[in-house]
């Protein structure tokens, strides 16, 4: 049977400037619905790029003193790098400035031109160039352009007009018949109003620079840059050049957009597309714009962030879970720090993260990492079943309507399901149990197969988890995560499991240190003498037994090297050698001993500490020092022994 076929296009982004993580968002949304229908068993084409020409470029080059295509050379190799990590899956990733799509534009442009809806006439505008878009003296806010709110330059120039307002009802009788051609509603109801106010016929040549592709007719001129940029959406299917692979995949099923340029992808595209007899893609989604701590990025205010050291630091699956989470696709939505580790404690590391460690663990300690396939005959089995089954439902609906952060919500509920039913199962009690042998086997069965599930539901969200969860499970790689494979019972009997690193350590939140005045630091140690005079001993702990001190691995290490974490007051990166082992880890030492003090030193450390992630580094272990009230401490020292002896 033939796949149902399935594009999907982002905007091409301008080179002017690395991405930020507003772009990524975009991008992420777009990689996610690809891979979502992907698993859906059709046949999908992915397409991004970037969009080179145009007067911004030609101008941010020459303050840079180098040529357009060196200039854009450069960022766009930070767009791939930047794709490449973020793991998305695109199909293509097209450049306007390739010979392909110049050879498209200008067949396109002579089409419109031969049948009459290109004329030529003596123009005076008012531009904006950072949106590279004309604006009527009624459309500006104060003067100034009504997207990006920067002052418009007047133009003056001999042009060629595209017959716009030829088309404003043809336009909104398909808008009117097609429901579902312009999303959310929102857009759709303001891309009415808008035409409803009259299209003007569009300037779509330019005379005063030369950065573009040349107008077909008339080499004096290049083509405006959005009349360029649209019809990548053609040259990235091969249009004219592969006519199976172009009447596969056109009309496009999505073209993703965020919420400024709704108008460009569904008036002026749609008219472009009518005069050169095309079909209408099916649907343009504008969605919300991602701000930061409540306000736009912008270089000027210094709060762009940049998607690629945030990567770095915490891994691309869990910006592109919180990205997708936290976000209404349709509405703005906010970046913070604070609310991206949240997400990452909360539902990454604890719920998801646990999940697979408890299961992996309980199947080594209690089968030998053997997974036995033995159905459950109780009623919480029956529960868990059904729920699974009722997500991957649920999970499906919400994708076809787009609402991806409920997709989300739904797979976390599972996941908090399953949680609560190594709960209520006790596995460490049906352990001890001999006669329970059966019983604990379908328990661990239950949730292999409900994490296996999972896998397969994130895997468009975290395209880098699934495959982790699955080879932690023992399970063999997929050629495609596909929802055929959703169904309850294909772990198989004997999967041996292979335990791995955690998926998701926790991050601990550093507090800067506030910067105390001197006078106030001499009162506070005043204080702090005082207060320890009085109580002489901090109040010992609650007793613990042996058998809870003996869990500890407690180690003598030798320190290797020692850094300063940059942009930190207290932390120092240390490599220590246990024994023949080597590690790093992170301790808040340093405003306390310098590098050179540490080097070389034996300390005390615990050896079996679950690992956690501070400042994008992973840290496993902690070294053991003595700290009093006065704000003193001393590391543990064990001069004169090997290293990795044991303290006991
Ligand atoms: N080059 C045009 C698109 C041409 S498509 C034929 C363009 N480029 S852009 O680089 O300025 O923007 C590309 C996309 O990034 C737009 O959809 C825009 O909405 C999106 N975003 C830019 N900043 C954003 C946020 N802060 N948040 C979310 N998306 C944002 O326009």
């Amino acid at each position: 049977m033939k796949k149902p076929s399935f594009y999907i296009t982002t905007p091409i982004y301008y080179p002017s400037d690395n991405l930020h993580i507003g772009h990524a968002y975009c991008t992420s949304i777009a990689d996610a619905i690809a891979r979502y229908h992907r698993a859906a068993g059709e046949d999908v084409f992915f397409l991004t790029g970037s969009d080179e020409h145009g007067q911004k470029i030609q101008r941010k080059a020459e303050q840079k003193g180098v040529t357009p295509i060196a200039y854009v050379d450069a960022i766009v190799a930070n767009f791939k790098l930047l794709w490449e990590k973020l793991g998305i899956s695109n199909d293509d990733f097209l450049r306007t400035s390739e010979e392909r799509h110049a050879k498209v534009v200008q067949t396109i442009m002579q089409k419109i031109y031969d049948q009459g809806d290109i004329y030529k006439k003596n123009y005076e505008g008012l531009y904006c160039v950072p949106c590279e878009s004309y604006w009527l003296e009624r459309q500006l806010v104060d003067g100034k352009c009504p997207d990006c709110k920067r002052p418009v330059e007047r133009m003056a120039e001999e042009s060629y007009f595209f017959k716009l307002s030829k088309y404003q009802d043809r336009l909104l009788k398909h808008i009117e018949e097609h429901p579902d051609f312009i999303q959310p509603v929102s857009r759709r109801n303001e891309m009415i109003n808008f035409i409803k106010q009259g299209l003007e016929d569009l300037c779509i040549t330019r005379t005063t620079f030369d950065w573009g592709i040349k107008v077909p007719f008339d080499s004096k001129h290049v083509v405006y840059v959005w009349f360029d940029a649209l019809i990548n959406y053609l040259t990235g299917i091969e249009y004219g050049v592969n006519d199976e692979k172009f009447n596969k995949f056109w009309p496009a099923n999505l073209h993703l957009v965020g919420k400024e340029i709704v108008r460009f992808h569904s008036i002026i595209w749609s008219i472009m597309l009518m005069a050169a007899d095309l079909p209408l893609p099916k649907q343009v989604y504008g969605h919300g714009w991602l701000v930061v701590e409540g306000d736009k990025m912008s270089k000027s205010k210094g709060n762009v962030v940049e998607p690629l050291a945030l990567i770095d630091e915490f891994g691309a699956d869990a910006i592109r879970y919180f990205l997708l989470r936290e976000i209404n696709l349709g509405s703005d939505g906010n970046f913070s720090r604070d609310a991206l580790i949240n997400r990452i404690n909360a539902d990454l590391a604890n719920d998801l993260g646990n999940l697979l460690h408890r299961t992996i663990s309980m199947v080594e300690k209690y089968h030998d990492g053997i997974l036995h396939k033995v159905s459950g005959e109780h009623e919480v089995d029956a529960a868990l079943i059904t729920l699974v089954a009722q997500t991957v439902e649920n999970y499906k609906k919400a994708m076809s309507k787009m609402e991806i952060n409920t997709a989300i919500k739904d797979v976390w509920a599972l996941i908090s399901r399953a949680n609560k039913y190594i709960d209520e199962t006790g596995p460490w009690l049906l352990a001890k149990d001999p006669a329970q042998t059966n019983r604990l086997q379908a328990v661990l069965y239950n949730l292999a197969e409900t994490l296996r599930i999972i896998a397969i539901l994130i895997e468009p969200f975290m395209p880098h988890t699934a495959p982790k969860i699955y080879s932690q499970l023992g399970l063999a790689l997929p050629e495609h995560f596909a929802h055929k494979d959703a169904v309850w019972g294909r772990v198989p009997e004997g999967t041996q499991t292979q335990k791995g690193e955690p998926l998701f350590p926790r991050i601990e939140i550093i507090e800067e240190e506030v910067v105390v005045p001197e006078l106030k630091k001499q009162e506070v140690a005043k204080e702090a003498k005082s207060v320890n005079a009085k109580v002489k001993t901090e109040e010992i702990k609650a007793e613990v037994a042996i058998e809870d001190f003996a869990k500890l691995d407690l180690r003598v290490a030798t320190i290797v090297t020692a850094e300063r974490v940059p942009k930190t007051d207290k932390l120092m990166k240390i490599m220590v050698r246990i024994g023949m082992e080597e590690r790093i880890i992170v301790s808040g030492i340093a405003q306390h001993y310098t590098a050179e003090e540490l080097v070389g030193r034996n300390v005390i450390v615990i050896a079996n500490l679950a690992p956690i992630k501070l400042r994008g580094i992973e840290s496993k272990g902690m070294l053991l020092a003595a700290s009093d009230n006065e704000g003193n401490l001393v590391l543990a020292d064990a001069p004169n022994i090997a290293s990795g002896s044991r303290v006991k």
